[in-house]
């Protein structure tokens, strides 16, 4: 078949994450032992489990070769990273190898670009249709999960104000209002983690169907003005008009949350934009702000990536690793994922073979042998060039 071609005795390595900060781990000892009954022989970097909760000893039983050097875990037919590799990390594979785990392939053009340039297959997991058959392999969905559950023990954490009503010797407390904008994955997640908490919760999504799932959580839903869809299921970007009434409708609701966790997005867009400087000068001194978009835009005005912001004592957090906040867990999932990502491409002799005709392989193998194959990352690549002549 075109574009097929069966490796016979795969080597698969991991190499310590590159990302400061990042504590997550693309295998895990499970998942290692699935790999060694598949006949892959897996190389892991030393340490690269560690922050995960895996010692070298831990994968060494589970049948891997515990490596050194960065170099060594790269020096194999297929990588597994989760974050995006640096230009570095690429130069370390070899030339027709693969490389699997988040690649930011729709907004990074360096990583796209250099696996073209060293001749590379690049199987990006942000690029893994969103269908039912591929629902295990889904790690935007489980990564998002946790960040959604991180951001509100972030937001609780940060609070000065209890959450739950307490009624005690000392006077009742009320509970924490929050209010989470934007019902995805992360959103429900953070929605239900909150109720957990005891706080009151609103939240507001602009596709419809949303409604019923917040309300199944026992949250409030803002009577905002909502649009359907696109057929992919994803919410497409809002005009002025209604981002005008979205603002109008929303105001008086963050102006009286403690705790305000957005996580509004639209596939290669910028991120909405749902809270206003103005909005964000009408809280109460304390309330706090989590931005999930922080790092495609940001959902609230004056918001930055990994930075928190004080505006009038209302803090403004943009975090963009909240996964990584909760390493063993994150990586058991992502880990996971990607076994379910891999277990289309072995073959039953033990070999691995990249089927470009696949339903779920072809969309994901965003670059194939250097030949970028993603619509949109040719678009990427065609936007950044013009951007710069
Ligand atoms: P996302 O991370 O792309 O966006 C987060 C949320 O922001 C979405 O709920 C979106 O509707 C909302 N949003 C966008 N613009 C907004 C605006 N202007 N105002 C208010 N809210 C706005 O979303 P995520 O979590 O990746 O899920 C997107 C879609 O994919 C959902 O329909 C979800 O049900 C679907 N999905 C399907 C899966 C499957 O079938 N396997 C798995 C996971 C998600």
């Amino acid at each position: 078949m075109r574009n097929r071609v069966a490796l016979l005795l795969v080597y698969i390595g991991i190499m310590k994450e590159s990302r400061p900060g990042e504590r997550r781990v693309a295998a895990i000892p499970a998942t290692v032992e699935t790999f060694v009954s598949w006949k892959w022989n897996v190389l892991v970097q030393s340490g690269s489990g560690l922050e995960a909760g895996h010692t070298d000893e831990s994968y060494k039983s589970a049948g891997a070769e515990i490596v050194e050097s960065a170099g060594s875990a790269a020096e194999v037919d297929l990588v597994l990273r989760v974050g995006p590799p640096t230009p570095d990390d690429l130069d370390l594979l070899h030339k027709g190898s693969t490389v699997a785990g988040f690649l930011d392939p729709f907004v990074n053009d360096t990583v796209v670009r250099k696996l073209t340039d060293l001749g590379l297959t690049g199987l990006a997991v942000e690029a893994i249709p969103r269908t039912t058959l591929a629902q295990s392999m889904d790690a935007l969905s489980s990564q998002a999960n946790i960040a959604g559950y991180a951001a509100a023990l972030a937001a609780a954490q940060i609070s000065p104000r209890l959450l739950p009503m307490m009624v005690t010797a000392a006077g009742t407390i009320p509970p924490s209002k929050a209010v989470i904008l934007g019902v995805g994955v992360a959103g429900l997640q953070a929605i239900a983690t909150m109720r957990r908490l005891g706080a009151v919760v609103q939240a507001y999504d602009v596709r419809p169907e949303t409604r019923e799932q917040v309300e199944s959580l026992g949250a409030k839903f803002i009577e905002a003005p909502t649009a359907e869809a696109d057929e992919g299921g994803y919410a497409r970007e809002v005009g002025n008009d209604l981002q005008a009434r979205q603002w109008e409708i929303l105001a008086p609701y963050v102006a009286d949350a403690d705790l305000v966790i957005t996580t509004a997005q639209v596939p290669g867009r910028i991120a909405p934009r749902l809270i206003t400087s103005e909005m964000v000068d009408a809280m109460k001194p304390g309330s706090v702000i989590i931005d999930m978009a922080a790092a495609s835009g940001g959902n609230v005005e004056g918001s930055k990536p990994d930075q928190e912001i004080d505006r009038n004592s209302v803090l403004i957090c943009g975090p963009t690793n909240l996964a990584g906040a909760v390493p063993a867990d994150a990586s058991r999932m992502y880990a996971r994922n990607l076994v379910a990502l891999l277990e289309r491409t072995r073959t039953d002799d033990g070999g691995i073979s990249i089927d470009l005709e696949d339903d779920i392989i072809g969309p994901t193998a965003v670059v194939y042998r250097g030949e970028v194959r993603h619509p949109k990352c040719n678009e990427l690549l065609r936007i950044r060039t013009e951007g710069s002549s």
